[in-house]
């Protein structure tokens, strides 16, 4: 089979795609792979910058969508099924994938295999961070970093079904100002003096949830630009820097900074996804959320791919198409 393949870690200008053995199937669900998702942590893979760190050479991609080729008896899919299934670090980027059955999740009719491979990395982070994590209450309003990359869209799209009232996205161009507004943002600012912009559109109030993705040296503006009670969800660092916090403004301004790591908490909890996956399908297949509109690169552009998310290019969710 074709897969992407990272054979040295000095970045996606490294990455190919070559000939492989196909996984042994036994015991798991065997999906012949239509699309795959790309997010940060792949273009970070290829550096030896990301926490999980495999032997070369490896295949990247944490997510997947197409067609079961094969189940093991019993499990909740069969050969023929559309599905999407998760392999959560790496080995998604292949025409071939084996996953245990609980990683595998049917795709509503109504979503496409290039859409579905933009939605469970995404979505479930953002459904775990806004509701488990962050306890996003009916009418809050939410401030999401980062809003024209994957998790962003997927913050944007998924808030209002979850109680937000309003949405405000925070992107770095004019022209990831289009990529909010069609993920469904209420208002757009520029991450250049965006505190500024939240203030006057919240009257002084400020928000009551931040999605930061991002980190770096716009931390502390996202406290400041909390409400009273408000809760900064602390879900990646796209900006480089690990921002510290002083906790004195916790302490002054009732205010909380939470981690939101749902990899971690899906090893914990077993049963999580599925619950996570019960109460989001339903969603996706009446419309009630709307499905990514990924920006779509064919297997062979893989690198390209990857390196949008590292040099800030991408729009809305990547995705490779495979078959
Ligand atoms: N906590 C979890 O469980 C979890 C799960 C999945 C992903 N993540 C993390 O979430 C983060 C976002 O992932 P993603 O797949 O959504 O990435 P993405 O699609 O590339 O979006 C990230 C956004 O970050 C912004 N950004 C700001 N400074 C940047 C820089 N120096 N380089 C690149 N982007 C920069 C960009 O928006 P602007 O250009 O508009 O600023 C970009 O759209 C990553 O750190 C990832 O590891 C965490």
């Amino acid at each position: 089979m074709r897969a992407v393949q990272v054979t040295r870690l000095d970045g996606p200008d490294a990455v190919r795609v070559a000939e492989v053995e196909e996984p042994n199937g036994d015991d798991a669900v065997v999906i012949d792979v239509h699309a795959a998702g790309v997010a940060f942590p792949d273009a970070l893979l290829t550096r030896g910058l990301y926490q999980h760190k495999p032997d070369l050479p490896f295949t990247p991609g944490a997510e997947v969508a197409g067609v079961v080729r094969s189940a093991p008896a019993g499990a909740h899919v069969s050969a023929g099924d559309r599905v999407l299934g998760l392999t959560m670090l790496s080995g998604g980027m292949a025409e071939v994938v084996a996953l245990p059955a609980d990683r595998v999740f049917a795709l509503p009719d109504a979503v496409s295999f290039e859409a579905g491979a933009g939605i469970l990395f995404n979505d479930l982070t953002v459904q775990f961070a806004l509701r488990t994590r962050g306890r996003l209450a009916k009418g809050e309003t939410v401030l999401v970093h980062g809003a024209a990359g994957g998790i962003g869209t997927s913050a944007l799209r998924l808030a209002p079904t979850l109680g937000a009232s309003r949405t405000i996205a925070v992107v770095s161009t004019e022209e990831k100002t289009q990529i909010a507004r069609a993920a469904g943002a209420s208002d757009v600012v520029l991450a250049d003096g965006f505190r500024d912009a939240v203030k006057e559109l919240t009257g002084g109030r400020g928000v009551d949830v931040v999605v930061d993705p991002v980190g770096g040296d716009r931390f502390t503006d996202s406290l400041r630009s909390l409400a009273v009670g408000g809760r900064l969800l602390v879900v990646g660092f796209t900006g480089g820097e690990i921002p510290t916090v002083k906790v004195n403004r916790l302490l002054l301004n009732n205010i909380d900074v939470i981690g939101a790591g749902w990899g971690a908490w899906t090893f914990s909890h077993p049963g999580y996804l599925q619950e996570q996956w019960a109460e989001l399908q339903p969603l996706l297949a009446s419309g009630a959320v709307a499905a990514p509109q990924p920006e779509v690169h064919p297997l062979e552009q893989a690198r390209q791919a990857i390196a949008s998310l590292e040099n800030r290019s991408a729009k809305g969710k990547v995705v490779l198409k495979l078959r």
